[in-house]
């Protein structure tokens, strides 16, 4: 079967203080560490990049202009995807320490035919409740059963017609998952990893180096 990959990585990191996906880590570029992990899994790796980062392509075969939502940049990088590729794996830059077991497990979940999708997803470990907001207070509403929740990372393997069919709705989801969800698709679960962290707040490229450095 063929594998293609879309990392995204047009995001403007308004959180971290910029583009993080282009930050280095312990001497390599964020967005070339994630590209080289799809390698273990894609024939052909599309980088979706924001519109002034065009020139570097960071080990892709193809580098593509993002949008200004998630799921519209892996709309462009999909189609920059060659037709024939039968699973489709979609990784965000920001989240350059998966391992590359993590890659080949999302894509052999799929050798099973009635599955869509499938994504990691850690159990959440603290306590999560539900809030709402009473003049200027979060107040507590509820408590929520943990046991039937999961936290979701990518890379998130598909298959790439119904990837293709779930996307042609337009939406944005935080995942690409959701839009599967949204077509009745099939999703499941493999267990994540607790290093796969995403990048997304300052103090998150320090700890990042500290993952690295004790590998
Ligand atoms: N992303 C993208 N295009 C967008 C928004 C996000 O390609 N319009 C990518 C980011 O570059 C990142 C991944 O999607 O690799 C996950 O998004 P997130 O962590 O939210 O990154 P940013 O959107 O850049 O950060 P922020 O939300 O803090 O601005
Ligand atoms: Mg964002």
């Amino acid at each position: 079967m063929r594998c293609g990959a879309v990392v995204v990585a047009a995001g403007s990191g308004e959180r971290f203080g910029g583009p993080k996906q282009f930050a280095v880590l312990d001497g390599v570029v964020v967005a070339q560490r994630s590209v080289d992990l799809c390698r273990s899994v894609a024939d052909v790796v599309v980088l979706v990049v924001p519109e002034d980062a065009q020139e570097q392509g960071y080990g892709a075969d193809v580098v593509v202009v993002g949008a200004t939502t998630r799921s519209a940049s892996v709309r462009r990088g999909l189609s920059a995807l060659p037709l024939d590729v039968d699973i489709v794996v979609i990784h965000d830059a920001a989240r350059p320490l998966a391992s590359k077991h993590l890659f080949v497990s999302v894509v052999a979940e799929l050798s099973e035919q009635v599955l869509d999708a499938a994504v990691p997803g850690l159990e959440p470990t603290d306590t999560i409740k539900r809030i709402a907001m009473h003049g200027d207070r979060r107040h507590v509403v509820e408590t929520i059963d943990r046991s039937s929740l999961a936290i979701i990372q990518t890379p998130q393997a598909f298959r790439a017609a119904t990837l293709r069919r779930a996307h042609a709705s337009g939406s944005d989801a935080s995942d690409d998952a959701a839009l599967i969800e949204a077509v009745g698709g099939t999703v499941v679960v493999v267990p994540g990893e607790i290093d796969n962290i995403k990048i997304t707040a300052p103090g998150d490229l320090d700890l990042a180096e500290r993952i690295v450095g004790r590998r």
